[in-house]
């Protein structure tokens, strides 16, 4: 079989989202649990795994958590990690994202994390969520999003650029539309920010593309500016991005 985008592009990266900052102590992590107060009888499901982080921060709290992903990479790692830390409730499997291999209606929880800006189809995607949760079951969705108009779409290019797998992230009004049609009644969402280095996020590039990436930054509108907040202290270059989290019931 090809390997699609996702796959050559996180297939490469893998080890790495195991240690990533954002990703493995982002403060979406600690949020999503706190929000959803999960319970001991619960079947939860993480879509597009990647390291694994929600499946373990929810773990312990649940009968059972599905990491599940289609990078192989990515599910060989969270199987190895999962036993590593003694965590024999959660199970890997393959999944994509808008064909989900579960039956009807078997989850309380499903979970997604700073994932879906790399779905072939959002909706595909919501639609699959609904019909593999339980009546009144609860979906916990963070991914990062942009403002509105230009200065999303100058966002979007500026992480496209870095990598090609990011289709586009969405606007907090896309993602309450959608939710809505989907079946959705939101009932708590917020917005986070996260300080983002960019050498390292950067560092899978060469000097050329590190330093277009560096230019793509630097040569920006107010606009941008004001959304990116980029900040350069010494050798040291951060800017920030932003998650939405959105805590949904199954209507
Ligand atoms: C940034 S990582 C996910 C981070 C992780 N959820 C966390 O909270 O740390 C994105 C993951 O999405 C997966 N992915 C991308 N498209 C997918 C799809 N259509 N279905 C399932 N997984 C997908 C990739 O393989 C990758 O592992």
């Amino acid at each position: 079989m090809n390997k699609s985008l996702v796959q050559e592009q996180f297939g490469k990266t893998a080890a790495s989202y195991l240690t990533s900052t954002p990703h493995a102590l982002g403060k979406s992590l600690e949020r999503l649990v706190a929000i959803t107060s999960p319970q001991k009888s619960w079947h939860g499901l993480d879509v597009a795994t990647g390291g694994g982080h929600v499946a373990y921060a929810f773990a312990s709290h649940v009968a059972r958590m599905w990491a599940t992903d289609i990078t192989q990479e990515m599910l060989d790692l969270v199987r190895a990690e999962a036993q590593k830390r003694g965590l024999s409730n959660i199970r890997v499997a393959y999944a994509k994202a808008e064909a989900l291999p579960f039956e009807d209606e078997s989850f309380d929880l499903v979970t997604c994390r700073i994932a879906p800006h790399h779905f072939d189809s959002i909706p595909e995607f919501l639609a699959e969520v609904r019909r593999v949760l339980k009546p009144q079951g609860l979906f916990a969705l963070v991914d990062n999003v942009v403002p509105q108009g230009s200065v999303g779409d100058y966002i979007n290019a500026f992480e496209r650029f870095r990598d090609p797998s990011h289709l586009r992230a969405w606007t907090m009004d896309e993602w309450r539309a959608a939710l809505k049609k989907h079946g959705f009644a939101i009932t708590h969402e917020e917005q986070l920010y996260k300080k983002i280095e960019f050498k390292s996020w950067a560092s899978r590039h060469d000097d050329t593309m590190q330093a277009l990436l560096c230019a793509m930054l630097a040569q920006v509108t107010p606009e941008v500016k004001a959304a990116l907040e980029p900040q350069s202290t010494g050798a040291e270059l951060t800017f920030r991005l932003c998650e939405g989290l959105f805590i949904n019931r199954r209507a």
